[in-house]
């Protein structure tokens, strides 16, 4: 496995890349967990190349707390990558991947709004800007990203259409814990007792007969419910527990058929 955390050598190694391989790319912000070896898997078993990249990006956070306590592991990550075969990993700093100290950016003006758009303003410029950075720096033919940030698959997914980028998007599954906790990397801040109390949020989300129902149950549980909407065929939510906000969505029950006559 090769490490660069100059992006110009790396430009260089992508050029003599052969040209015939299928490339994967997995972008992540480290700390890395069981949902993200599962992207990585999928990417290896479908791909000739597999890069991954670790990078804490400062834009997509919109509060200076969160981003200081973001957990850093990158040693641990390293290894997890070596063991799961990955072929090269990204590690750039910010003045590397914002040489333009963030004076462009990539705003989506409809979805990027709603649900966590609302409650993180500007977090999804950040998203998107680095992710349309990483993939012209690694010009993958595949990018595996999780369900679990379903909100930013979809409009990762927009991006790819609005600036014809020639990369298939792989939406992968949450992995959850045994309790049904979807896994963070943001979850190593939560107490024992907390991550208890998180895991209500899957089991309500899949339970609650409707959205309205979701959201009296979770505030009843939660320090705070930014919002619980159905988009799609999922139920999304955002609550806040403790320092720590989650996030989650749950496929919506099908229609049973034969109901009306
Ligand atoms: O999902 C994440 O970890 C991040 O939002 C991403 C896609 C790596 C961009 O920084």
């Amino acid at each position: 496995m090769k490490t660069f955390t100059d992006l110009s050598r790396w430009r260089t190694h992508r050029q003599h890349l052969n040209p015939e391989w299928r490339v994967g790319f997995v972008p992540t912000m480290g700390a890395l967990h069981a949902g993200h070896l599962s992207l990585v898997q999928k990417a290896r078993a479908e791909n000739d190349y597999v890069v991954v990249s670790l990078f804490v990006n400062p834009t997509q956070f919109d509060q200076a707390a969160d981003l200081e306590n973001y957990p850093r592991d990158t040693e641990t990550d390293l290894a997890l990558l070596r063991q799961a075969g990955v072929d090269a990993v990204l590690l750039p700093d910010s003045a590397q991947l914002y040489p333009d100290e963030y004076a462009y950016q990539v705003t989506e003006k409809r979805l990027s709004q709603q649900l966590c758009g609302a409650h993180r303003p500007g977090h999804f410029d950040g998203v998107l800007t680095v992710v349309l950075k990483l993939f012209n720096l690694v010009q993958p033919h595949a990018a595996y990203f999780g369900e679990k940030d379903y909100q930013q698959l979809a409009l990762i997914r927009g991006l790819v259409d609005a600036f014809f980028l020639p990369i298939e998007v792989i939406g992968c599954p949450i992995v959850r814990e045994a309790e049904g906790l979807a896994m963070s990397s943001r979850n190593s801040r939560l107490s024992t007792e907390q991550r208890q109390q998180a895991a209500s949020l899957y089991r309500i989300l899949t339970q609650a007969p409707d959205a309205q129902a979701a959201r009296r149950q979770l505030a009843a549980v939660f320090d705070r419910v930014d919002y619980v909407q159905d988009l799609g065929d999922r139920r999304l939510a955002a609550v806040q527990l403790g320092p720590v906000r989650l996030i989650d969505n749950v496929p919506l029950p099908t229609p049973k058929a034969g109901g009306a006559a």
